[in-house]
Formats: structure tokens, C-alpha cells, sequence
């Protein structure tokens, strides 16, 4: 059986890590992983190969920055002709990037088995170019691996047969779970001088709240006013830095604020397991806090994950100043950190795929029972 990994951004690449190593385990598998090259740094790529200890990708399509259309295109006309020469047995796609989409397309119109790692999300919001990458992914995919039983309903609602669907957990708590002993071990609060459990840890990338001068200007008050009341760090992301770059007048705000250049995989677990508070607007840090019980504001109208409000410690908030500094006064009030058990989020996800690839007796995990959480989403 061979099966060949598409990946292309930093999100992808702690998905692929137990998937790689599951089917690694598995004799007569062959697996090959392309790089889109979507993202290009060493901080948002190779760190993360180092860090996840990833063999380095079978065949790089340095594709890197450009609009959604060229992106998209690139990976299309670039992949494409590989997947022809390889033909392999199934094409897997991880999470909702423009990567994604595109090797979903390139797999689906040459007739290849497509799986989709994290099937299933919806935010219901249009405007969110994940979103419409996550519904065409799903739709044109054969096998959906969904991390949560909300996401199999989302499916169902769509119309996807119910064979199709596979709910077999979370393959981000998969590497949380293996990685987060190792993180404790490197003890990166400390390196970044800052107390045990007395600081907030901040990341922000989303268009929505990058894009635009003023929105990022109050957002960047907003996190000045909570650094002087304790230290707040803050990994900045490339698209995040070149915003604040352009606009100068956020400058002043850069000091209450201890911003980094993008970290790797566990020296952010590492940062993230020892706060008081995470402020965020990424989808897979609304779930590794969730899965640690650390409270965390997202800053967006609507989440993709809603089983991390309903069961976790996900809120969401308005990209507004009072609304943010009250949200945050209001978490740290609260000083529980409960860890709530989600169905399935046990590290073991990447197993469940791998045996439902390979055919193995009884790996067929998913239930598509009614949920508490259908139509949850928003
Ligand atoms: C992409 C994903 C988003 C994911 C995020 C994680 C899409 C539509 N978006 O957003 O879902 O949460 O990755 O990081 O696929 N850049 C660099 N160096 C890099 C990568 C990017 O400088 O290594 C720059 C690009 O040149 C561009 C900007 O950052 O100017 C944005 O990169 P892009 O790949 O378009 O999307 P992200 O915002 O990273």
C-alpha cells in the first residue's frame, strides 16, 4: 500500500507527525510526504520537522507566498503530475489550508483515494477562507477522519455518505500527548524569564484581525493594557509581523508586549502549559488548551471547534479593547484549570487512521450517534 502525505503549512505538519509514524509501524506501507512549501521559513517549517522529529519530505514543490488563487494554482499544477508518476493507493490532506484544498483537487481529478485528516470542522463562516477550503476538501474526499462526534454530524447534514465518515479523535492531542513531556523537560518559561503560571501567552494571524490598521492597533492596546498587568508573550507570525511592521504607530504598544519571532513545536507547548492564560485566534491552540484546562480567549466571532467551548476552556471574544481586557480579568479570576475528557482525545487518533487504511479487523471506530453538539457551531 502506498499512501503519500500532502502537506504545506506549520498546522499540517503536527498532524502529519503520528499519522507518519503509525503507518511507519505498519509493514508493507510505503508513505511519502510532499511539502507544498506554502510556508518556507526554517521557524514555520523545517523547526517543525526537527522538532517532531519528521524525516525530511520526500519531494518539495517550493511553492511559497503569493494570493489564494496562486497558491492554490501552484500546488494544482505542480502536484498534479507527481501524484500521475506515483499513482499511489490514497493522497492523505490535513486540516483546512490552501494546500489542503489544492491537493485534495489535484488527488480527486486523477481518480486517487483522497483522505482528509480533521474532516468535518465548520465555522459557518464564509468569509474565512479555511471555511471554504474545509467544505470543498470534504466534499471531494473518500475518507473523512473526524476529530470530533460534532464534526460527524456536520457531515451527515451535508448530505456525506455515512460510510465515508470516520470518527477516530484528535491527531493534534496525538502529538500533545507524546511531546508534552519532553516540552516540560526544556522548561521555556523560564528561558523567556518568565514565573511559573504568571504570564499569558498571545498568538494572532487570522486576516480578520491582522489586515486591518485599526483593528490590529486596538487588539495591540488591548495587549499592552493586560502586559502591565502581567507579562504577556507573544510569537509573532510572519503575516502578523509585516502588518505591525507597516504601521508604525503600534510601536509604543510593542513594549509592554514581549514579542518573538515565531517558536517551534515545544518550546510553544512548553510556553502554553505553563500560562495563566493563552489569547489566540488559531484553531489548533483552542485545543491543545482545552486538552491542558488552560483558559483561552479567540478572538473571533466563531469557532470551527465548538466542542472546546461547550466541554473546554474556550471562550470567544470580540476583537474589541473592553471586551478582551474583561474577558482576560475574568479568566484569570478564575483560577481553575480543569481538564475536561473529550471523547477520543486519548493519542491514539493516528492509530485509528492507520488501521482504517490499512483494512485492519475492527478499525472501524466511527459512530454516527445523534450528538449533544449538532448545530453547536458559531
Ligand atoms: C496559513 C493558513 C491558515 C493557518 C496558518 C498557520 C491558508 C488559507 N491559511 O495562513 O489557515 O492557520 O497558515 O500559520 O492556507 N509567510 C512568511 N513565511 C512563511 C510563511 C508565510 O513570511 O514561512 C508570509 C507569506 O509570505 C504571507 C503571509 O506570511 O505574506 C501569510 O502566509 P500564507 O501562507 O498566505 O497564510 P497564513 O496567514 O500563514
Amino acid at each position: 500500500m502506498q499512501a503519500l502525505s500532502v502537506v504545506g503549512t506549520r498546522p499540517n505538519f503536527m498532524k502529519l507527525a503520528p499519522v507518519s509514524r503509525a503507518l511507519a509501524q505498519r509493514a508493507g506501507v510505503k508513505h511519502v510526504v510532499v511539502h507544498t512549501g506554502q510556508h518556507y521559513d526554517d521557524g514555520m517549517s523545517e523547526q517543525f520537522f526537527r522538532d517532531l522529529a519528521l524525516p525530511p519530505p520526500d519531494h518539495h514543490l517550493a511553492v511559497g507566498p503569493g494570493s489564494h488563487a496562486a497558491q492554490t494554482a501552484a500546488v494544482l499544477e505542480r502536484l498534479a503530475p507527481l501524484l500521475e508518476v506515483r499513482r499511489p493507493d490514497v493522497v492523505l490532506v490535513y486540516g483546512d489550508v490552501n494546500s489542503t484544498l489544492a491537493a485534495a483537487l489535484a488527488a480527486a481529478k486523477l481518480n486517487l483515494r483522497v483522505a482528509h485528516v480533521e474532516a468535518g470542522l465548520r465555522s459557518g463562516d464564509r468569509t474565512m477562507p479555511e471555511e471554504i477550503n474545509r467544505i470543498v476538501t470534504d466534499h471531494v474526499a473518500d475518507l473523512l477522519f473526524v476529530p470530533s462526534r460534532d464534526a460527524v454530524q456536520t457531515l451527515r447534514h451535508e448530505g456525506i455518505r455515512p460510510e465515508r465518515i470516520h470518527f477516530v479523535g484528535n491527531v493534534m492531542i496525538d502529538t500533545l500527548v507524546r511531546e508534552l513531556p519532553r516540552a516540560r523537560a526544556l522548561g521555556a518559561p523560564q528561558r523567556h524569564g518568565l514565573s511559573p503560571a504568571g504570564y499569558a501567552v498571545v498568538t494572532l494571524h487570522r486576516p480578520s484581525n491582522v489586515d486591518d490598521p485599526g483593528r490590529l492597533r486596538e487588539l495591540l492596546g488591548a495587549l499592552a493594557a493586560l502586559g502591565r498587568r502581567l507579562p504577556v508573550v507573544f510569537p509573532v507570525h510572519p503575516r502578523t509581523r509585516r502588518r505591525i511592521e507597516a504601521d508604525g504607530t503600534v510601536g509604543a504598544d510593542g513594549a509592554a508586549l514581549q514579542l518573538l519571532e515565531p517558536v517551534g513545536y515545544t518550546e510553544m507547548l512548553g510556553l502554553v502549559d505553563g500560562a495563566r492564560l493563552v489569547i489566540t485566534d488559531s484553531g489548533g491552540l483552542q485545543e491543545e488548551t482545552t486538552f491542558l484546562g488552560i483558559p483561552c480567549l479567540t478572538v473571533r466571532p466563531n469557532t470551527e471547534r465548538p466542542v472546546t467551548c461547550l466541554l473546554g476552556t474556550n471562550r470567544l471574544v470580540a476583537p474589541q479593547r473592553d471586551a478582551l481586557l474583561s474577558a482576560a480579568a475574568a479568566a484569570l479570576a478564575d483560577g481553575d484549570r480543569a481538564r475536561p475528557s473529550i471523547e477520543l482525545w486519548d493519542g491514539h487518533a493516528a492509530e485509528r487512521i492507520a488501521a482504517l487504511l490499512c483494512g485492519e479487523a475492527g478499525a472501524r471506530v466511527s459512530a454516527p450517534a445523534p450528538s449533544a453538539l449538532a448545530g453547536a457551531v458559531g
